[in-house]
This record gives structure tokens, sequence and C-alpha cells, in this order.
């Protein structure tokens, strides 16, 4: 994927069964996207293949929304990076807070899965955010560094080229209550700055940062308007075709 470029990544999260997922493709297929922006589609596991098929002729592409650290082996109901590049995979979201919260992924996970998305030539969607307790306890910026240095920071500078990041604060995924657009600068140039002083100012200045929580057709194009805010990760509204291509024509 190529360096800081627009992108906006509809994640799918646990919907649409193969027949939505033909149908939500169908519209997304037949829509004017401009050339200047990555369109990302992330449907489950079940439909990985079949979009990916139905998408042959298209430039939007379609990640997984998590796979596996290991290789192969006894991890029950587990998807290896393997398995996705077999269906013709190669990009994949990592760490979003529900996997932190509700699957138990620590930093120390993260840093082991982006290894393995790394070694198998493939681009991560790096995710990461505070709690609402952070921010309210001033927190916010601890924790997001925590979050980079333990999980991501480990790469190497040329590693970078494969790096999207994701900043999504937990209290405005699925709630509505979007952080606004100067939160989120505030946020991005931060991030920018943890990334600069350690990798240097060429990969700060190169890599993607997508805002994700409550992003729609409203108030997208004021938070992508912001100087570090390169794009998108839409939950809700990546579901109803018309305000995922409103959102993308958002720039
Ligand atoms: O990964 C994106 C997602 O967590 C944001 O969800 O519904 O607030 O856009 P939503």
């Amino acid at each position: 994927m190529n360096m800081r470029n627009k992108i906006v990544a509809g994640n799918w999260k646990m919907n649409c069964d193969i027949s939505q997922t033909y149908e939500l493709l169908d519209e997304l297929k037949d829509s004017e996207l401009p050339e200047d922006v990555t369109v990302i589609v992330t449907p489950p596991f079940t439909s990985l293949q079949s979009a990916n098929q139905a998408l042959v002729d298209s430039d939007i592409i379609v990640a997984a929304q998590n796979m596996h650290q290991a290789a192969n082996g006894a991890f029950t109901g587990e998807v290896s990076a393997a398995m996705l590049n077999g269906v013709g995979i190669d990009t994949v979201i990592l760490g979003h807070s529900e996997r932190r919260a509700m699957f138990w992924e620590t930093n120390e996970i993260l840093a082991a899965k982006v290894n393995t998305a790394l070694e198998n030539e493939m681009t991560a969607i790096f995710c990461f955010g505070e709690e609402l307790g952070d921010r309210k306890s001033d927190n916010h910026f601890n924790i997001v560094k925590e979050q980079l240095q333990e999980g991501l920071f480990h790469i190497k500078a040329e590693n970078w080229e494969s790096i999207v990041l994701a900043y999504e604060p937990v209290w405005a995924i699925g709630t509505g209550e979007t952080a606004s657009p100067e939160q989120a600068q505030e946020m991005h140039k931060y991030v920018r700055g943890l990334v600069a002083d350690i990798f240097g100012n060429e990969v700060a200045k190169s890599v993607s940062i997508l805002y994700g929580g409550s992003v729609n057709p409203a108030n997208a194009k004021e938070i992508f308007g912001q100087e570090d805010v390169d794009g998108g990760l839409i939950g809700g509204a990546a579901l109803k075709a018309e305000d995922f291509i409103a959102i993308v024509n958002s720039f």
C-alpha cells in the first residue's frame, strides 16, 4: 500500500452473511469512487474469498478483521495468515478495541500478530485508542503511547510501508459520540510525533493515520480535513452503501 495516502476502510465486524455481502458489494462496485482514495472493506471470514472474487475488476481492497499470530496448530476457531493469503487477502486489521476487550488481546499478543503480518508480506491496520476513563483522567496520551510502544514500535523503519495506523477512541466506537475534529487532530499529531521521535521524520510523514469512532457522512469531511488525519476506519456507516460512499467522497 502506498505511503500516506487517503484511506477509508469499512470494518463490517460480525455483520453480512454471504448474500448480504454480495448485496453490499454490488452497490459499492457500481458507485463513483475517487481514484485518490484507497477503499477497503472487511467482510467476515466466511465472505472473504467471495468478496475478493466479486471485486476482481474493482480497486476496492478486501481485508480481514483479524488473524492468529501462529502459522498453524491447535487454535480452534482461528485463522492464519497463510489461510488469508490463500484466498487473496493481504491486508488485516489488528488490535481493534473489541478484540482487546472481549478476546483479551494484549499488546504482547498484538506485537506477535504484527510480526506474523510482516513475515507474510501483509499490510496491518493497527488499531489503538483510549477508554473514556483514560481521557477523563487525562491519561489518554500515555495509554496510546503504551499500546504503540508495546504492540508496534518494535518493528524496523522499513516495515512502516506495511503499516496503517487507526486511532479509535473506545468511547466513540458505536456510540454516536464522535471525537471532535480537534480531539482527533490532537491525538493524530501526537502519534505522528511519537513515530518521528523513534523512526524519523520520513517515516512519520509517510504513514497513514486513520480515525475511527462514529464517523458518518455529516462529520467525515471536517474530521478528514484535519492536518494529521488521512481517512477513517468506519463501522456502522460502512454497512450502508450510500453512507460509506458518501464518507469515501468526503475528502
Ligand atoms: O473499526 C471501526 C469501528 O470500531 C468504528 O465503529 O460504528 O463507531 O463507526 P463505528
